[in-house]
């Protein structure tokens, strides 16, 4: 994926868990709070990434298949899923929109911080469910916005220090319909899911240093582009800012950066319904 359009997430699958699972796999583990699943159970992990839920989700007995369109995402999910001993189960690389599976074959369907990152996340849905049994549940988690998201205003604010005349340019366009609890419930429903509820939740990123942040928390395809559109003097200088701003704020050791998310609960309409 290291194209002209630059790094995508396929990039990012050897750093992911130490680097970003910490905080996303909170936000998969409240999911499944909400989603119960367990022995017996079918289920499906979009946009799984390394597998943060897919194991999760495996570890309490459900039969679980991740998908991602990353195959070295895909490859580790399932490096994961083979170490755990869950030999039966596996990730499959695949484009959420065209889902390769036969309709209503899942008990629950999960995306984990993936919809923002599907291009056309309104198939997504639908395909989420369409794969979903009339009567099982949908569990979509979706950041609240970057102003609620500490680890990327504090980023933010080393590149404005570091380069004042650059003005970053907005998230795409999807993240304004998904961040927003309304809407992203409307486009739940009007995907085939009832009884939609969004609940709001805030976990803590536990980083271990200023140092550690700098040199790891701008690890995405954002993050990268912004750095191209700066120059290549760009990732030092805001790490180098990053660090001294951390350091300023958190001493040496230890702290904790919060980030806020919804977690968008659906039913799957019985048919007719
Ligand atoms: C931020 S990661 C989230 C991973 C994991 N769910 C978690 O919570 O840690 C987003 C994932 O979405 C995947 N992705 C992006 N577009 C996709 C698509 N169209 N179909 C399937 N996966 C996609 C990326 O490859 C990446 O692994």
């Amino acid at each position: 994926m290291g194209d002209m359009r630059g790094p995508g997430w396929d990039d990012y699958a050897a750093e992911y868990e130490a680097v970003h699972e910490p905080l996303t796999g909170q936000f998969a583990a409240r999911a499944l709070d909400f989603v119960p699943v367990g022995v017996g159970d079918r289920v499906l992990d979009v946009a799984a990434g390394p597998g943060t839920l897919t194991v999760l989700a495996a570890q309490r007995g459900a039969s679980v298949v991740g998908i991602d369109n990353s195959p070295r995402m895909i490859r580790r999910l399932n490096e994961r899923l083979r170490a755990g001993g869950y030999t039966e189960f596996e990730g499959r690389i695949a484009d959420a929109a065209r889902l390769d599976f036969a309709d209503a074959s899942f008990d629950a369907a999960f995306c984990v911080l993936g919809i923002m990152v599907i291009a056309d996340y309104q198939a997504a849905l639908a395909e989420m469910a369409r794969v979903i049994k009339p009567g099982g549940c949908a569990a979509v988690v979706m950041w609240s916005g970057l102003e609620h998201m500490e680890h990327v205003q504090v980023w933010l604010g080393a590149v404005a220090a570091a380069f004042p005349q650059f003005r970053p340019s907005p998230p795409p366009p999807s993240w304004a319909v998904l961040q927003d609890a309304t809407s992203l419930r409307g486009v739940i429903e009007a995907a085939g899911f009832a009884e939609v509820t969004v609940h709001t939740e805030t976990c803590r990123w536990d980083i271990a240093s200023p140092a550690w942040f700098a040199r790891h928390g701008d690890l995405s395809p954002a993050a990268e582009a912004l750095y191209r559109s700066v120059g290549p003097e760009a990732r030092p200088a805001v790490r180098r800012e990053l660090e001294r701003q951390l350091r300023e704020r958190y001493g040496d050791g230890r702290f904790q950066l919060a980030a806020e998310a919804h977690i968008a609960i659906g039913r799957r309409h019985y048919r007719g319904a």
